[in-house]
């Protein structure tokens, strides 16, 4: 068995700073073997914002995997946002954008969808594409992990990541079996999976682990025990006015027969 804990959109500087103290202490608790906080680490971007989430990021005791999202690049200043929009990122977090780490039985991916170009819309550029697509274990459960959803529910007002469709038919071929995801701040699992759209990729998009924004309506993470074919997902959920995470709501998928499946 192997323990993913998922976290996304921390947002630092923009957070629920009474929640940070209850979300180290859970994660803390749950004792997992990786933990992926996948981009939007930040809310601006601000070196101050990095500082931040460099403390919460440095108590963690398990391994570490980090990617950006749109809020780490410069957002307030366009002149370091086109030239060098990773440099405060890598200052702070490492030079690597896209690590790939062996952890117990699965293989895990990040990619970064962080386009400068862009505001908030991703990009899922080809080479990183052909880089996990070459590197699948066919022995292993194959997680890829993004800031940007490369799937979205009808309702989205956001735009998807441009190339979203070739990555997702290319990692679906391939033999990828897991997409972790953020930046919408609203969580979806079984309603990706029902549209029936690659149904060999249980895709995940986890809510946001820390950000304020009211609209939210709750924090939230996810821990994934992935055991064989199945995956179980605990779901730990913080509501906006109370400042702890309450008992996870699990939920239980197999790919044993080829497609996933709730259990
Ligand atoms: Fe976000
Ligand atoms: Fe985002």
């Amino acid at each position: 068995m192997t323990r993913i804990l998922h976290l996304t959109d921390l947002h630092f500087g923009f957070h629920r700073s009474e929640l940070v103290g209850p979300l180290s202490a859970r994660i803390e608790e749950l004792r997992p073997d990786l933990v992926i906080a996948s981009g939007d680490l930040t809310h601006r971007g601000l070196p101050a914002q990095m500082r931040l989430a460099q403390d919460f990021l440095a108590r963690i005791t398990a391994p570490v995997m980090l990617m950006p999202g749109n809020h780490d690049v410069p957002l307030l200043n366009p002149f370091a946002r086109l030239f060098w929009p990773f440099a405060g990122f890598r200052e702070y977090f490492g030079p690597e954008l896209t690590p790939t780490a062996d952890v117990g039985e699965t293989r895990v991916f990040a990619l970064n969808s962080a386009d400068p170009y862009s505001w908030q819309r991703g990009l899922i550029r080809r080479g990183e594409i052909g880089r996990v697509v070459g590197g699948i274990d066919p022995q292993a459960t194959n997680i890829v992990a993004l800031h940007h959803p490369m799937q979205q529910l009808p309702g989205i007002d956001k735009q998807p990541a441009r190339r979203a469709d070739e990555a997702m038919r290319r990692l679906q071929t391939a033999g990828a079996h897991i997409v972790l995801s953020g930046h919408l701040h609203r969580w979806a699992v079984d309603k990706v999976l029902a549209t029936g759209a690659y149904p060999r990729i249980l895709q995940i998009q986890g809510g946001t682990a820390l950000c304020a924004r009211l609209s939210d309506m709750r924090n939230e993470f996810a821990l994934l025990v992935v055991d064989g074919t199945e995956v179980e997902i605990q779901r730990h959920i913080s509501p906006m006015q109370i400042n702890r995470f309450e008992d996870p709501i699990i939920s239980t998928y197999s790919r044993a027969s080829g497609p996933w499946r709730r259990v």
